[in-house]
C-alpha cells in the first residue's frame, strides 16, 4: 500500500481555504489602494534568486534562514528571504533608464526557515513600498505615510499603533561620540539588535567579542537608555561641518509627520536597529499599542545596497510590512471571520427544465457586469433561499415553472428582503 502522505502543509507554511482568503483580500486591498494612493507603482519579479544576491554578511540572522538549492544544471538558487536584494538587482539593471526618483511597490512572498512563534512562519507575503534615489527626508515620509494609510484602511486608528523610530547615522554619532571607532559600529548594531531577545550579559560578551572596550560595553549600554531626541543630540554634540545629522533628520521627520497627519502614531526609540546590515539612516519598526505582537512593518533608509551588489551609488527608503501580524492583530480586534461585504447575485432553478433560462439570466447579468453564482443543482425554494443568505452574494433570484414560462423573475435583496422584477 501506498504511504499516507500528509495532509498537512509543510511546517511554516500556509495554505489559505476560502475563509482564509477573505483575511488575506482584506489585507492585500489595504496594501495595494494604500501604494497606488501614494504614488507607488507596481512591480514584481520571481521567488527563485541566485544565492549569491541573497548570501549575507556574517551575523546577519536571515542569512542563516535562507532556502537554497543547486538546480539541474548546479546553479546556486534561493527562495527570496525578502524583496530588497532583489529590487536593488532590478533597479542595478535599468539604472542608466530609469528617471530617479522612482516609488515602487510589490507584495511579495518571502521564506525564511524561521525559529516557529507567534506571528513568524517560514512564508510570507510581504508588502514592499521604496524610494530609490531621493536623499530627503520626505522619502521616508512618504513610506511611513503609506504603512499608516494601510492600517487605516484596515479599520485600525492612529492610536492602535506606534511607530518606533530611531536612526543609525544618529547612533554612530553616539557611538563614536563615546569613544567606539567606527570600524566596529556594524557588529555593534547587530548585537543591539539582539536587546530583548537575549540577556543583556549575552549582549555585552557579543561586544567584547567584536572588540568593544570595557568603558565602550558600559558607554553603549548608557546610550540604550537615552529616552528623548533631546538627550541624544546633547550627548552626539554638534554635527561635524556640513555633515548631516542623524538628530537634524529625526527632527525634520517629526515636522513633516506633523504636516502629513501621522505624528501622533510616531515616537523616538533609540533601541529601534534593526536586523538587516544594509541599514544607514532612519530605520523604524511599528507595533500595535498595547505591544501585544511581533512587528508590524519594519524598514528604514539604506543608501550603499545598490553599489554593494555593484550597481552605481543611489539612495533608497523603504520598508516591508508582513501579513501575518497584522492578520493576528486584525483577528484579535474584529474576530476570526473577516467582515466580507456581500455582493453579487445567486441564480437558482427549480426543475431541469429552468435550467437553460438560469444559465442564459447568470450570461445576462453578468455580461452587465454583475457577479453570478449560478447554482449548479436543482433546488427547492426554502433550500435555496437558506443557501442563498449564507452566501457573499447580496441578492438572489429563483426561477420556477412559472417564472419561465412569464418570461419574467423577481430579484430580491437579501438583506431588505425588497424584490424587483427582471425580464428573463
Ligand atoms: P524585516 O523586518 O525582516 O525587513 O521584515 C519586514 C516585515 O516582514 C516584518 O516586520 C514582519 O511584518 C514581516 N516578516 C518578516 N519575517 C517574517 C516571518 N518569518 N513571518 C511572518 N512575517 C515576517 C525586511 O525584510 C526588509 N527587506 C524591509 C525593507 C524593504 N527595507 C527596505 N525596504
Amino acid at each position: 500500500m501506498a504511504e499516507q502522505i500528509s495532509f498537512e502543509p509543510p511546517r511554516g507554511m500556509r495554505d489559505f481555504y476560502p475563509e482564509d482568503m477573505a483575511w488575506r483580500n482584506r489585507v492585500f486591498d489595504a496594501f495595494r489602494a494604500a501604494g497606488e494612493a501614494a504614488g507607488f507603482e507596481p512591480y514584481d519579479a520571481c521567488v527563485v534568486e541566485s544565492y549569491e544576491l541573497l548570501a549575507r554578511k556574517a551575523g546577519e540572522e536571515v542569512g542563516e534562514q535562507i532556502y537554497h538549492f543547486n538546480d539541474k544544471s548546479d546553479r546556486h538558487l534561493a527562495l527570496r528571504a525578502e524583496m530588497t536584494p532583489t529590487l536593488a538587482r532590478m533597479v542595478a539593471q535599468r539604472q542608466g533608464t530609469l528617471a530617479f526618483p522612482i516609488k515602487w511597490t510589490a507584495i511579495a512572498q518571502c521564506f525564511r526557515y524561521e525559529r516557529m512563534t507567534k506571528g513568524r512562519k517560514r512564508e510570507h507575503y510581504q508588502w514592499n513600498c521604496d524610494i530609490i534615489g531621493e536623499e530627503s527626508v520626505l522619502a521616508e515620509v512618504e513610506v511611513l505615510g503609506a504603512a499608516c494609510d494601510a492600517l487605516r484602511r484596515m479599520g485600525l486608528s492612529n492610536a492602535d499603533f506606534r511607530v518606533h523610530v530611531s536612526s543609525r547615522a544618529l547612533l554612530s554619532e553616539l557611538l563614536a561620540a563615546s569613544g567606539i571607532p567606527a570600524a566596529l559600529h556594524a557588529q555593534v548594531f547587530l548585537a543591539l539588535d539582539k536587546r530583548g531577545k537575549m540577556p543583556d550579559e549575552e549582549i555585552a560578551a557579543m561586544l567584547r567579542d567584536g572588540g568593544v572596550d570595557e568603558a565602550g560595553v558600559k558607554a553603549t549600554f548608557a546610550i540604550m537608555d537615552l529616552k528623548t531626541l533631546d538627550e541624544a543630540a546633547a550627548l552626539a554634540g554638534a554635527p561635524a561641518e556640513g555633515a548631516r545629522s542623524g538628530v537634524e533628520d529625526l527632527r525634520e521627520l517629526f515636522r513633516l509627520a506633523a504636516i502629513a497627519g501621522f505624528a501622533d502614531c510616531l515616537e523616538f526609540d533609540i533601541s529601534v536597529i534593526r536586523g538587516l546590515s544594509y541599514y544607514t539612516g532612519i530605520v523604524f519598526e511599528c507595533f500595535d499599542a498595547k505591544r501585544e505582537f511581533r512587528a508590524i512593518f519594519g524598514g528604514g533608509r539604506y543608501d550603499n545596497l545598490l553599489t554593494t551588489i555593484g550597481g552605481a551609488p543611489a539612495t533608497a527608503v523603504g520598508l516591508g510590512f508582513g501579513d501575518v501580524v497584522v492578520t493576528e492583530l486584525l483577528k484579535a480586534r474584529f474576530g476570526e471571520e473577516a467582515p466580507v461585504p456581500k455582493k453579487g447575485v445567486y441564480v437558482g432553478w427549480m426543475f431541469p427544465e429552468q435550467r437553460d433560462a438560469a444559465l442564459a439570466l447568470a450570461a445576462k447579468l453578468r455580461a452587465q457586469g454583475e457577479c453570478v453564482n449560478l447554482a449548479l443543482r436543482k433546488a427547492k425554494p426554502k433550500q435555496f433561499f437558506s443557501r442563498a443568505g449564507a452566501s457573499s452574494c447580496a441578492k438572489a433570484v429563483f426561477l420556477g415553472p412559472d417564472d419561465v414560462a412569464a418570461g419574467q423573475a423577481k430579484i430580491k435583496d437579501l438583506a431588505t428582503r425588497e424584490e424587483t422584477a427582471i425580464a428573463l
